[in-house]
């Protein structure tokens, strides 16, 4: 049994301004209980209309959302089980909390709605917040507290009531890039202990790949991909992925290097007519050296360090093109280079959609 399964999910926003905007076109996905599932994609794809549908937030306009073996909401039916009947917990992006009550009252606050017992709240509470490290600040106040110890606050206020499933909407992108990094790592480790099955909304892929068991990549209501991700980051469906996933991002080939690039592959994929193929090839792949020996000539018009690696930016044929190499002391800028790579290492794509070409 699936922890969460979408069944063709559509939803239709109708605004005066606008008409009608299709947020989401027909998304099935499936959730495994206890897996940490993330939804990527560029702002506006309908990463947060999805989680709002899971949460029955909102209502979808087509299709079908199971929790366990439970139909919390159907188009057809018509049928929507209200948030709280679906045991899930979410936490926006903004995570507010309440500022005049103490993290205590905070943590406390959905088991005081939901009338439990007063000690067994107080023990719900104190095994929440020792496992979030934040049993010391029980007694502060939220103004009190630093973004990270706020974003733990309103993690344990979602998880105190023990929900089967945890939503969560971007809710690290007010901290800063050190405390994301280790709040990132909190975050998978508590998720684990727990095995509490989680949806974690995201558009940066790099937070997607380090946290998701398995990633779903969003494109304009559409799913691209789902897979782990090795999966979306080796072998991409398509060239919106291949692109969206990967720092720095995978370079494509214009017209002109193809056509001289064709001429030594062997590959069926690759030998097609360059009029309707593209071939994307990553940064780490290309080779760059200085012994006149490659296929491409090219011009280094910035070396950019990222710490422990390079990014060079060569003019080739009037494109640019991205390499990645450790040792960026052989090369300078303006100097002369030749570029290669090995055919094993391309991507090919129909220049129509976009579609993986194999
Ligand atoms: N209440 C609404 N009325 C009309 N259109 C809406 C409404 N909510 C969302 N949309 C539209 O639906 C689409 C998807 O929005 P959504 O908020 O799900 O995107 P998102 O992927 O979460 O983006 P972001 O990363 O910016 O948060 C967008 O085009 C958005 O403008
Ligand atoms: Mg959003």
């Amino acid at each position: 049994m699936n922890a969460i399964s979408l069944k063709r999910i559509k939803k239709d926003y109708v605004s005066l301004r606008r008409g009608k905007v299709e947020a989401l076109k027909d998304i099935c996905l499936e959730v495994d209980p206890g897996s940490f599932f993330v939804l990527l994609g560029p702002s506006g794809c309908g990463k947060s209309t999805l989680l709002n549908i899971i949460a029955g937030i909102e209502n979808p306009t087509a299709g079908d959302v199971m929790i366990g073996d439970e139909v919390v909401a159907s188009a057809s039916q018509r049928k929507y089980l209200t948030p709280r009947r679906r045991d899930v917990a979410m936490v926006f992006q903004s995570y507010a909390l309440y500022p005049h009550m103490t993290v205590y009252d905070n943590i406390a606050f959905p088991l005081k709605i939901a009338k439990t017992e007063r000690g067994e709240i107080g023990r719900r509470v104190r095994q929440v917040s020792e496992t979030l490290e934040i049993a010391d600040l029980l007694e502060a106040k939220p103004a009190e507290l630093s973004g990270g110890q706020r974003q733990r606050v309103a993690l344990g206020r979602a998880i105190v009531r023990k929900p089967s499933v945890l939503l969560l909407d971007e809710p690290l992108s007010n901290l800063d890039a050190l405390l994301r990094i280790s709040m990132r790592a909190e975050l998978k480790k508590i998720q684990r202990r727990l095995e509490l099955t989680t949806v974690f909304v995201t558009h940066d892929q790099l937070e997607a790949l380090s946290l998701g068991d398995r990633v779903a990549v969003l494109k304009d209501g559409l799913v691209q991909q789902v897979g782990t991700p090795h999966d979306i980051f080796s072998d991409p469906a398509n060239l919106f992925v291949a692109q969206f996933i990967g720092t720095p991002p995978m370079n494509v080939l214009d017209g002109r290097m193809l056509e001289k690039a064709r001429k030594r592959l062997r590959n069926t994929a690759t030998r097609q007519d360059p009029g309707r193929i593209l071939l994307g090839i990553r940064p780490a792949h290309i080779r760059v050296s200085t012994d006149g020996e490659g296929l491409f000539d090219g011009n280094i018009s910035l070396i950019s360090s990222l710490g422990n690696e390079n990014l060079l930016y060569i003019d080739v044929m009037g494109q640019q093109i991205l390499a990645s190499v450790t040792d960026a002391g052989r090369f300078k800028e303006g100097q002369t280079v030749q570029i290669d790579f090995d055919e094993t290492t391309l991507f090919s794509f129909r220049k129509e959609d976009g579609g993986r070409i194999r």
